[in-house]
C-alpha cells in the first residue's frame, strides 16, 4: 500500500508522534510505502512531498510541532483544488491519504472523501472540541502548560495584591479554561459557551478582597464574550480562513475590573506557548494509538472514517459525523466548579 500523510491547521503537541506511528506501523508491519506532504493541504495541492522512512521519523516521538510543517488553507482554495488533489493522488499511486488535523482539516477531509478520495482522518487540537472523540491529543499538554502558568501567576498576583486575568486558547469552547482553572484553583473561569455577566464577575472577584484575600485569578477562554448589554466589548475581525481574530477579552476584562474594583488588574495572554513544546506522555500515547489505527483503517479500506477515542478504546467514526458539530463543555460540568461564570 502507498500512504500519504499530512498535518494541517494549527499545530499541536503529538503530531510527530502520529507521523512516527503511521510510518512504523505501515513500513515495519505492513511493508507499505509512506510519503508526507509538506505544509498540510498545500503540499497535496502542489504535490510537494517527501518519502518517509524509519530514519526520517527517528527521534521525533517526544518533539513538538510537526516534521511535515502545517498551514491553513482557505476553504474555497480547497474546493477549487479537489480535481487537482485527486490527480496528484492518482499520479503518486496513493491508496489512502491520512490528514491529521482539527475542525477545518477534518471538514476538508470530508469534502475530499465525498469527492471520491480515499481518506482516513486523525483528529488533533489542543482545544479538545472535536465531537465523536472523547479527547484529542494536544489537550493534555496545553492544560499542563496553562496550569503551570496559573500556579506561577498566583505568587506574583499575591505579592502585588492584583487581579490577573489569564487568557487561554479556546475559540469556540472552554475546555482548556475549565480544566486548567480547575487544576490551579482559579477564582473564576469564563468560557465561550456561557456569555459572562460583568456584574457577576465583579462581585465574585470583589468578594475575595472583602474576605481579606490578597489576589484573584480569573481564567478566560479567548472566545468568551459578555452577555448582551453587560459591558462595552470590542469584537474581533474574521480572517481569510473564516476564523475570528479576537480583540483581547483578557485586556478588556482587566480594564473593566480595575475600573470597577479599584484594584490593579493585569491581562496575561498565554497564546501559542500552549501549543508548543514536548507533548505529555498521555498525548504521546493517544497520538501513537491514533496513528496505528489509521493505518489499520486504511488496510481495511475504511475510507471516509476518522480515528476516535471512546472510553479507553480507539474506534472509527464517519468523518461526516465528526464534523457535524463541535464538542462544547456540557452544562453539568459547570456544577463541578465553584466559580464558572
Ligand atoms: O485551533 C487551535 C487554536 O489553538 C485555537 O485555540 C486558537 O484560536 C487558534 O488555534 C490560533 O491559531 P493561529 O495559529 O492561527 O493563531
Amino acid at each position: 500500500m502507498r500512504i500519504g500523510v499530512l498535518t494541517s491547521g494549527g499545530d499541536c503537541p503529538g503530531l510527530n508522534a502520529v507521523i512516527r506511528s503511521v510510518v512504523h506501523r505501515a513500513v515495519v508491519d505492513h511493508g507499505d510505502e509512506v510519503i508526507g506532504f509538506h505544509d498540510g493541504w498545500r503540499g497535496l495541492l502542489e504535490a510537494d512531498y517527501r518519502k518517509l522512512d524509519l530514519d526520517s521519523v527517528a527521534g521525533i516521538l517526544a518533539t513538538g510541532g510537526t516534521l511535515l510543517g502545517s498551514s491553513r488553507v482557505q476553504p474555497a482554495q480547497l474546493r477549487d483544488g479537489v480535481e487537482r488533489a485527486k490527480g496528484h493522488v492518482a499520479d503518486l499511486g496513493l491508496d489512502v491519504v491520512i490528514p491529521i488535523g482539527g475542525e477545518g482539516t477534518l471538514k476538508a477531509a470530508r469534502l475530499l472523501s465525498d469527492a471520491g478520495l480515499p481518506v482516513v482522518g486523525v483528529p488533533k487540537t489542543i482545544d479538545n472540541d472535536i465531537a465523536s472523540t472523547d479527547v484529542t491529543f494536544g489537550f493534555d499538554t496545553a492544560v499542563g502548560v496553562a496550569t503551570d502558568a496559573l500556579d506561577r501567576l498566583k505568587t506574583t498576583a499575591e505579592s502585588h495584591q492584583r487581579v490577573l486575568i489569564v487568557e487561554v486558547m479556546g475559540r469556540h469552547t472552554g475546555w482548556i479554561a475549565l480544566h486548567s482553572g480547575m487544576a490551579a484553583g482559579a477564582h473564576a473561569i469564563v468560557v465561550p459557551e456561557r456569555p459572562f455577566d460583568i456584574d457577576e464577575l465583579t462581585e465574585v472577584v470583589g468578594r475575595r478582597f472583602e474576605d481579606g484575600k490578597r489576589f484573584a485569578i480569573v481564567v478566560v477562554a479567548e472566545g468568551a464574550k459578555p452577555r448582551e448589554g453587560s459591558m462595552a466589548f470590542e469584537i474581533g475581525a474574521t480572517d481569510v480562513y473564516g476564523h475570528e481574530r479576537f480583540a483581547g477579552v483578557a485586556r478588556q476584562l482587566a480594564g473593566e475590573l480595575e475600573r470597577r474594583l479599584g484594584k490593579e488588574a493585569r491581562p496575561v495572554i498565554l497564546g501559542h506557548v500552549q501549543r508548543g513544546g514536548t507533548p505529555t506522555a498521555y498525548d504521546r500515547v493517544l497520538a501513537t494509538r491514533f496513528g496505528w489505527h489509521a493505518v489499520e483503517a486504511a488496510h481495511q479500506r475504511a475510507f471516509g472514517m476518522m480515528t476516535a477515542l471512546r472510553g479507553t478504546d480507539i474506534t472509527l467514526v464517519p468523518l461526516a459525523e465528526a464534523v457535524e458539530r463541535l464538542k462544547t463543555v456540557p452544562h453539568e460540568r459547570y456544577a463541578e466548579v465553584e466559580c464558572v461564570l
